[in-house]
Protein backbone atom coordinates (compact mmCIF):
# COMPACT_ATOMS: atom_id res chain seq x y z
CA UNK A 1 0.00 0.00 0.00
CA UNK A 2 0.77 3.39 -0.51
CA UNK A 3 0.03 6.83 1.30
CA UNK A 4 0.45 10.24 -1.29
CA UNK A 5 1.63 12.47 1.17
CA UNK A 6 0.74 15.64 -0.59
CA UNK A 7 -1.25 16.42 -3.94
CA UNK A 8 -2.83 19.49 -4.12
CA UNK A 9 -6.19 17.79 -6.04
CA UNK A 10 -8.49 20.94 -5.74
CA UNK A 11 -6.11 22.47 -8.94
CA UNK A 12 -8.58 22.78 -11.79
CA UNK A 13 -6.92 20.19 -13.90
CA UNK A 14 -6.95 17.81 -11.23
CA UNK A 15 -10.75 18.53 -9.70
CA UNK A 16 -12.22 18.48 -13.56
CA UNK A 17 -11.33 14.31 -13.56
CA UNK A 18 -11.49 13.58 -9.92
CA UNK A 19 -13.08 10.47 -10.39
CA UNK A 20 -10.74 8.87 -12.83
CA UNK A 21 -7.03 10.08 -10.95
CA UNK A 22 -8.79 8.18 -7.64
CA UNK A 23 -9.43 5.26 -9.75
CA UNK A 24 -6.14 5.21 -11.18
CA UNK A 25 -4.51 5.99 -7.52
CA UNK A 26 -6.67 2.89 -6.29
CA UNK A 27 -5.04 1.03 -9.14
CA UNK A 28 -1.65 2.06 -8.40
CA UNK A 29 -1.82 0.97 -4.88
CA UNK A 30 -2.39 4.12 -3.32
CA UNK A 31 -4.74 3.66 0.04
CA UNK A 32 -4.44 7.36 1.30
CA UNK A 33 -4.36 10.85 0.12
CA UNK A 34 -3.38 13.88 1.84
CA UNK A 35 -4.25 16.66 -0.01
CA UNK A 36 -2.96 20.07 1.81
CA UNK A 37 -4.65 23.64 1.41
CA UNK A 38 -2.89 26.73 1.32
CA UNK A 39 -5.60 29.35 2.49
CA UNK A 40 -9.10 29.27 3.96
CA UNK A 41 -11.01 28.76 1.24
CA UNK A 42 -9.02 26.13 -0.19
CA UNK A 43 -9.21 24.36 3.66
CA UNK A 44 -13.18 24.49 3.40
CA UNK A 45 -13.40 23.05 -0.30
CA UNK A 46 -10.27 19.94 0.91
CA UNK A 47 -13.18 19.19 3.89
CA UNK A 48 -16.19 19.02 1.38
CA UNK A 49 -14.04 16.40 -1.05
CA UNK A 50 -12.81 14.15 2.25
CA UNK A 51 -16.39 13.67 2.84
CA UNK A 52 -17.08 12.97 -0.54
CA UNK A 53 -13.96 10.50 -1.21
CA UNK A 54 -13.03 8.20 1.73
CA UNK A 55 -9.23 8.11 0.32
CA UNK A 56 -8.89 11.86 0.76
CA UNK A 57 -7.50 13.17 4.04
CA UNK A 58 -6.73 17.07 5.05
CA UNK A 59 -4.36 19.26 5.84
CA UNK A 60 -5.38 22.29 6.72
CA UNK A 61 -3.46 25.66 6.55
CA UNK A 62 -1.73 28.86 4.72
CA UNK A 63 1.10 28.57 2.38
CA UNK A 64 3.75 30.89 2.45
CA UNK A 65 2.83 32.17 -0.76
CA UNK A 66 -0.59 32.80 0.22
CA UNK A 67 0.37 34.85 3.45
CA UNK A 68 -0.16 38.06 1.88
CA UNK A 69 -3.27 37.54 0.81
CA UNK A 70 -4.68 36.33 4.01
CA UNK A 71 -4.94 37.78 7.61
CA UNK A 72 -4.50 36.22 11.34
CA UNK A 73 -8.41 35.66 11.49
CA UNK A 74 -8.52 33.12 8.71
CA UNK A 75 -5.76 31.27 10.76
CA UNK A 76 -8.67 31.63 13.48
CA UNK A 77 -11.24 30.01 11.44
CA UNK A 78 -9.16 26.86 10.29
CA UNK A 79 -8.80 26.47 13.57
CA UNK A 80 -12.20 25.78 13.92
CA UNK A 81 -12.57 23.54 11.39
CA UNK A 82 -9.50 21.06 12.94
CA UNK A 83 -12.10 19.29 14.98
CA UNK A 84 -13.12 17.88 11.73
CA UNK A 85 -12.41 14.15 11.64
CA UNK A 86 -10.80 13.83 8.05
CA UNK A 87 -8.19 16.48 9.31
CA UNK A 88 -4.63 15.28 9.97
CA UNK A 89 -2.66 17.65 9.67
CA UNK A 90 -1.19 21.78 9.96
CA UNK A 91 -0.23 22.94 6.25
CA UNK A 92 0.97 23.31 3.94
CA UNK A 93 2.63 26.17 6.20
CA UNK A 94 6.32 27.32 6.09
CA UNK A 95 8.54 29.88 4.57
CA UNK A 96 9.09 30.70 0.90
CA UNK A 97 12.20 33.35 0.00
CA UNK A 98 12.14 32.15 -3.61
CA UNK A 99 9.03 34.21 -4.79
CA UNK A 100 8.82 36.82 -2.01
CA UNK A 101 11.32 38.36 0.25
CA UNK A 102 9.44 41.53 1.15
CA UNK A 103 6.92 39.74 3.49
CA UNK A 104 9.73 37.51 5.41
CA UNK A 105 8.05 38.56 9.35
CA UNK A 106 5.02 37.93 8.07
CA UNK A 107 5.62 34.44 6.77
CA UNK A 108 7.08 33.34 10.10
CA UNK A 109 4.39 34.74 12.10
CA UNK A 110 2.06 32.60 10.20
CA UNK A 111 4.54 29.72 10.33
CA UNK A 112 5.22 30.03 14.45
CA UNK A 113 1.01 30.44 14.55
CA UNK A 114 0.52 27.23 12.63
CA UNK A 115 2.97 25.43 14.73
CA UNK A 116 1.31 26.59 17.64
CA UNK A 117 -1.57 25.23 16.55
CA UNK A 118 0.23 21.42 15.54
CA UNK A 119 1.29 21.61 19.22
CA UNK A 120 -2.23 22.86 20.91
CA UNK A 121 -3.88 19.97 18.52
CA UNK A 122 -1.60 17.22 18.19
CA UNK A 123 -1.76 17.35 14.23
CA UNK A 124 1.74 17.30 12.43
CA UNK A 125 2.57 19.79 10.68
CA UNK A 126 3.10 19.97 6.97
CA UNK A 127 6.02 22.50 6.10
CA UNK A 128 7.19 24.27 2.95
CA UNK A 129 10.30 25.24 2.39
CA UNK A 130 12.19 26.92 -0.63
CA UNK A 131 15.64 28.91 -0.55
CA UNK A 132 14.39 29.42 3.60
CA UNK A 133 15.56 25.86 4.92
CA UNK A 134 18.00 26.61 7.28
CA UNK A 135 15.27 29.18 8.95
CA UNK A 136 12.31 26.78 8.55
CA UNK A 137 15.01 24.33 10.63
CA UNK A 138 15.58 27.33 13.22
CA UNK A 139 11.83 28.05 13.81
CA UNK A 140 10.79 24.05 14.20
CA UNK A 141 14.06 23.67 16.62
CA UNK A 142 12.95 26.74 18.42
CA UNK A 143 9.21 25.30 19.27
CA UNK A 144 10.18 21.53 19.15
CA UNK A 145 9.56 19.55 22.22
CA UNK A 146 7.94 15.97 22.67
CA UNK A 147 4.42 17.07 20.71
CA UNK A 148 5.95 18.28 17.69
CA UNK A 149 5.54 16.41 14.83
CA UNK A 150 5.53 16.96 11.18
CA UNK A 151 6.98 16.81 7.59
CA UNK A 152 9.88 18.93 5.44
CA UNK A 153 8.15 18.29 2.15
CA UNK A 154 10.06 18.55 -1.19
CA UNK A 155 12.56 18.57 0.89
CA UNK A 156 15.81 20.53 -1.09
CA UNK A 157 17.89 21.18 1.73
CA UNK A 158 21.89 20.23 1.77
CA UNK A 159 23.25 17.44 3.99
CA UNK A 160 23.77 19.30 6.69
CA UNK A 161 20.09 20.38 7.00
CA UNK A 162 19.17 17.19 6.45
CA UNK A 163 20.97 16.26 9.35
CA UNK A 164 19.34 19.22 11.58
CA UNK A 165 15.89 17.23 10.22
CA UNK A 166 17.35 13.74 10.94
CA UNK A 167 18.34 14.49 14.58
CA UNK A 168 14.63 15.65 15.71
CA UNK A 169 12.57 12.53 16.67
CA UNK A 170 8.96 12.24 15.10
CA UNK A 171 10.27 14.80 11.81
CA UNK A 172 10.71 12.80 8.14
CA UNK A 173 11.11 14.37 5.00
CA UNK A 174 10.14 13.63 1.61
CA UNK A 175 10.95 13.95 -2.15
CA UNK A 176 9.11 14.69 -5.98
CA UNK A 177 9.17 13.82 -8.90
CA UNK A 178 11.84 16.00 -10.07
CA UNK A 179 14.45 13.74 -8.48
CA UNK A 180 13.72 11.42 -11.49
CA UNK A 181 14.87 14.25 -14.07
CA UNK A 182 18.71 13.97 -15.45
CA UNK A 183 19.60 17.78 -14.31
CA UNK A 184 19.16 15.88 -10.36
CA UNK A 185 22.35 15.44 -9.33
CA UNK A 186 21.73 15.19 -5.36
CA UNK A 187 21.18 11.60 -5.03
CA UNK A 188 23.35 11.58 -1.76
CA UNK A 189 21.09 13.78 -0.43
CA UNK A 190 18.93 10.25 -0.98
CA UNK A 191 21.36 7.97 -0.02
CA UNK A 192 21.92 10.13 3.36
CA UNK A 193 18.59 9.96 4.19
CA UNK A 194 17.68 6.75 6.52
CA UNK A 195 14.15 5.03 5.38
CA UNK A 196 13.27 5.29 8.61
CA UNK A 197 12.83 9.26 8.11
CA UNK A 198 11.13 9.23 4.76
CA UNK A 199 8.12 9.41 2.73
CA UNK A 200 5.93 9.20 -0.42
CA UNK A 201 4.15 12.52 -2.41
CA UNK A 202 4.00 13.66 -5.78
CA UNK A 203 3.13 17.39 -5.06
CA UNK A 204 0.45 16.85 -7.45
CA UNK A 205 -0.26 19.27 -9.96
CA UNK A 206 3.21 19.95 -9.72
CA UNK A 207 7.02 18.49 -10.48
CA UNK A 208 5.25 14.72 -12.66
CA UNK A 209 8.14 12.08 -12.46
CA UNK A 210 9.58 10.87 -15.63
CA UNK A 211 8.18 9.95 -18.61
CA UNK A 212 5.18 12.55 -17.92
CA UNK A 213 7.60 15.52 -17.42
CA UNK A 214 5.90 18.38 -19.16
CA UNK A 215 2.23 17.07 -18.32
CA UNK A 216 0.67 17.67 -15.06
CA UNK A 217 1.01 15.36 -11.87
CA UNK A 218 -1.19 13.38 -10.55
CA UNK A 219 -1.20 10.22 -7.55
CA UNK A 220 -0.58 7.31 -9.26
CA UNK A 221 2.49 8.79 -11.13
CA UNK A 222 4.04 7.91 -7.25
CA UNK A 223 5.07 4.80 -7.97
CA UNK A 224 7.74 6.06 -10.49
CA UNK A 225 9.29 8.43 -8.08
CA UNK A 226 9.52 5.12 -5.28
CA UNK A 227 10.79 3.62 -7.76
CA UNK A 228 13.31 5.90 -8.77
CA UNK A 229 14.34 6.40 -4.83
CA UNK A 230 14.39 2.41 -4.95
CA UNK A 231 17.27 2.92 -7.18
CA UNK A 232 19.28 5.10 -6.08
CA UNK A 233 19.23 3.68 -2.81
CA UNK A 234 20.04 -0.33 -4.31
CA UNK A 235 17.15 -1.36 -2.01
CA UNK A 236 13.99 -3.66 -2.91
CA UNK A 237 11.35 -1.51 -4.24
CA UNK A 238 8.35 -3.08 -2.19
CA UNK A 239 10.25 -3.47 0.90
CA UNK A 240 11.27 0.80 0.71
CA UNK A 241 7.04 1.00 -0.27
CA UNK A 242 6.32 -0.56 3.31
CA UNK A 243 8.65 1.77 4.77
CA UNK A 244 7.43 4.62 3.43
CA UNK A 245 3.88 3.37 3.95
CA UNK A 246 4.57 2.71 7.54
CA UNK A 247 6.54 5.82 8.19
CA UNK A 248 2.93 7.76 6.91
CA UNK A 249 0.98 5.86 9.52
CA UNK A 250 3.13 6.67 12.02
CA UNK A 251 3.15 10.19 11.17
CA UNK A 252 -0.36 11.39 10.31
CA UNK A 253 -2.68 8.13 10.80
CA UNK A 254 -1.97 7.05 14.29
CA UNK A 255 -4.88 8.17 15.84
CA UNK A 256 -7.20 7.11 13.31
NI1 LIG B 1 2.26 21.73 -1.83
Amino acid sequence: MIIDTHAHLYYPELISEIDEILSRAKDSGIERIIVPAVDLTTSETILKLSEKYDMIYCALGIHPCEVKNSDMKSLDEIEKLLGHEKVIAIGETGLDYYWDTSNIDNQKEFFSHQIRLAKAYRLPVIIHTRSSTEDAIKIIKDNYDQNLSGQFHCFSGDKEQLNKVMDLDNFYISFCGNITYKKFNDTDIILSCPESKLLSETDSPFLPPVPYRGKRNEPSYIVNTISKISEIKNTDVERLREKLYSNATNLFFKKI
